[in-house]
C-alpha cells in the first residue's frame, strides 16, 4: 500500500459528525426528514451521521458515477434512482462525501428538486471549495479541504481505500490536480 498522510483522524471525524447531527436536529427536530445517501462514497458518513441523529429519519440511496481514478470523466450517470412518492412534499437532505467541481451535486440537486420535496438541503462531509465550477454550495459541510485527492472513510481512489477509518492523502498523488 502507498504511504498515506492522515488529514482527519477517526476521532476528529467522529466529533465533527456528532456536531453535524446536532445541527441537523436543531433544524428539523420532530419533523420527518428523508436523508439521501449518495453511493458509494457517502455511505460511511451517512451511517455514522444518522446513528447520531436524534430525529425522525428515513433513508434513501442514489448512485451516480463521474470519476475514473483522479480524473473526472466529465459525464455524470445516474445508476440508482428514487421513487417520487418517497420525496414529494417531504423535507429532504442529500448526504454527500465530497463536493469538488459541484457538477455531481448540481445534477443530484436538480434530479431531487424535480420530485418536488417540501425543502431540500445538502450535507457534505468535505467541501473542496476552491475547485467549484458551477453555482452550487452545500448547506452544511464537515470540513473544507484544499485541492488534494483525499481517500478513506468512504472515499476511493479507483475503488480502493474506502475502508480506511480516517481521511488521508496518498503521498504519491498529493497535489494532483483533478
Ligand atoms: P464533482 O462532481 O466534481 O463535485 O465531484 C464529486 C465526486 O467526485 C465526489 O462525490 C467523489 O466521488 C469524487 N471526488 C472528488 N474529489 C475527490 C477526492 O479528493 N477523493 C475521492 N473522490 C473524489
Ligand atoms: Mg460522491
Amino acid at each position: 500500500m502507498e504511504e498515506i498522510e492522515i488529514l482527519y483522524s477517526e476521532e476528529t471525524i467522529a466529533k465533527r459528525v456528532d456536531e453535524l447531527a446536532k445541527t441537523l436536529y436543531e433544524k428539523y427536530h420532530n419533523e420527518e426528514v428523508v436523508f439521501i445517501c449518495t453511493l458509494k462514497g457517502a455511505v460511511f458518513f451517512a451511517c455514522d451521521l444518522l446513528k447520531k441523529y436524534k430525529g425522525d429519519a428515513r433513508m434513501e440511496f442514489l448512485r451516480v458515477s463521474s470519476y475514473k481514478g483522479t480524473e473526472s470523466t466529465g459525464k455524470i450517470e445516474l445508476n440508482l434512482s428514487i421513487s417520487k412518492d418517497n420525496i414529494k412534499d417531504k423535507h429532504v437532505v442529500i448526504i454527500e462525501d465530497i463536493v469538488d467541481t459541484g457538477n455531481t451535486l448540481l445534477f443530484l440537486n436538480n434530479y431531487v428538486k424535480e420530485m418536488e420535496p417540501k425543502t431540500l438541503e445538502i450535507c457534505t462531509l468535505l467541501d473542496k471549495k476552491i475547485k467549484r465550477m458551477v453555482d452550487i454550495d452545500p448547506t452544511y459541510a464537515g470540513f473544507v479541504v484544499d485541492d488534494l485527492f483525499v481517500i478513506g472513510y468512504g472515499l476511493d481512489y479507483d475503488q480502493k481505500y474506502r475502508n480506511l477509518p480516517y481521511i488521508g492523502v496518498l503521498k504519491k498523488t498529493k497535489k494532483i490536480s483533478i
